[in-house]
């Protein structure tokens, strides 16, 4: 076992002898393979032990573990690119250092030390960047993770738990790809409410979003438009991403009101429309504002934003038994530059100006 010195780090690396054969570029679904490595950090005796880069493997907790009954989970994404020039990248990963810091918090897990996140899975990617892949659309998509691990049935926060973080190289989200997508406009179910942990990435938030999917998914779209939970009136986000609409040319999405992710991507996305001149209104629009924005052809894209989806166009709003037609179901001019605009960073055809990509080797 050979021990590596990070600027902060310790981290212990185990040989491995067995390779997985790599899958092909074009065959690539989000999420379906894993690397051969993963890194692993255990919590215990009230403080973090020496983190390890082990095989990709299963593990073994007793049935009892607080995680399998009572959820306390806590998630992040994110990706690794290759970029034209064959440099390997992460996308923002100290964005997603700050807001696995404050989901800890928020679900009482203990947070890791300052740059912890960030160079360990440096680390893991660099050990792992042959599996980046290399055709535009795809990326190793970062899936790192905190579990409760204490054996105990009272419901309390554990006193143990694993961080850990998994690779997996990966194509599109929707199996549309950069096609627009269906939606559904929920107004039965709601995904958060302020005072929740809407804000922060918990699996329970997932786990309880998974009726009203299912329910949207047999009426033929692919997600679920979430409305504020008191009024069933203003916009939040999606299942899996938040949410733009292009109005009289300004982009509005939700603000960050207590009840939806902050997402990376789209604290980007307002970022790139400051930088091409886009207008941007962090407002809530209503329901009723947008169809009838439709209907008079005033609002004329809907984009979705996160970063397994990236920048997904969609191209029809279902609410209440009708369904809205954006844009003809064609990707907008807006979408089209923010996505341009967007992957010509992250695949290093357009210049990092602000400093968003961080080097692997
Ligand atoms: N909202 C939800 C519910 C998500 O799951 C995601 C994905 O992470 C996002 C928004 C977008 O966040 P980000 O851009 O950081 O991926
Ligand atoms: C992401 O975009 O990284 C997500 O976490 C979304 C989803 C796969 C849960």
């Amino acid at each position: 076992m050979e021990m590596i010195q990070r600027p902060h780090i310790n981290l212990e690396i185990d040989e491995i002898d067995q390779f997985k054969v790599k899958p092909n570029d074009d065959e690539l679904r989000f999420g379906a393979t894993f690397t051969d490595r993963m890194l692993l950090r255990e919590y215990k005796n009230s403080e973090w032990q020496t983190g390890r880069i082990i095989k990709h493997q299963n593990f073994s907790l007793p049935p009892e573990t607080i995680v399998f009954h009572y959820g306390q989970e806590i998630f992040e994404g994110q990706k690794a690119f290759t970029q034209e020039s064959g440099k390997k990248v992460i996308f923002r990963l100290d964005e997603n250092a700050k807001r696995f810091k404050k989901s800890a918090e928020r679900m009482v897990m203990p947070t890791l030390e300052e740059g912890y996140f960030e160079e360990s899975i440096r680390r893991l990617v660099e050990m792992e960047k042959d599996w980046i892949p290399k055709k535009r659309g795809t990326a190793l998509y970062i899936r790192p993770c905190m579990i409760a691990t204490e054996p105990a049935l009272g419901v309390h926060a554990s006193t143990e738990y694993y961080f850990f973080t998994i690779l997996s190289p990966s194509g599109p989200y929707f199996a549309e790809g950069f096609a627009p997508t269906k939606i559904k406009v929920e107004d039965k179910y709601v995904r958060a409410v302020v005072g929740g942990t809407g804000a922060v990435k918990a699996g329970g938030n997932y786990a309880a979003s998974l009726y009203a999917a299912k329910i949207a998914q047999e009426e033929g779209y692919s997600q679920v438009l979430w409305l504020d939970a008191h009024e069933h009136q203003y916009v939040e986000e999606v299942g899996a991403m938040n949410i733009a609409f292009v109005l009289d040319d300004v982009v509005y999405t939700a603000p960050l009101g207590g009840s939806i992710l902050p997402g990376i991507t789209r604290k980007s996305v307002l970022q790139l429309c400051d930088d091409l001149g886009i207008k941007t209104k962090e407002v809530a629009l209503s329901i009723d504002t947008i169809i009838e924005g439709i209907k008079t052809g005033n609002l004329t894209e809907v984009f979705g934003i996160g970063t397994a989806a990236s920048i997904a166009p969609v191209g029809v709003l279902g609410y209440h038994e009708e369904n809205l037609v954006i844009n003809d179901n064609k990707i907008g001019d807006v979408t089209q530059r923010l996505y341009d605009e967007l992957l010509g960073i992250q695949y290093g055809s357009i210049e990092d100006r602000h400093g968003w990509i961080l080097p692997i080797e």
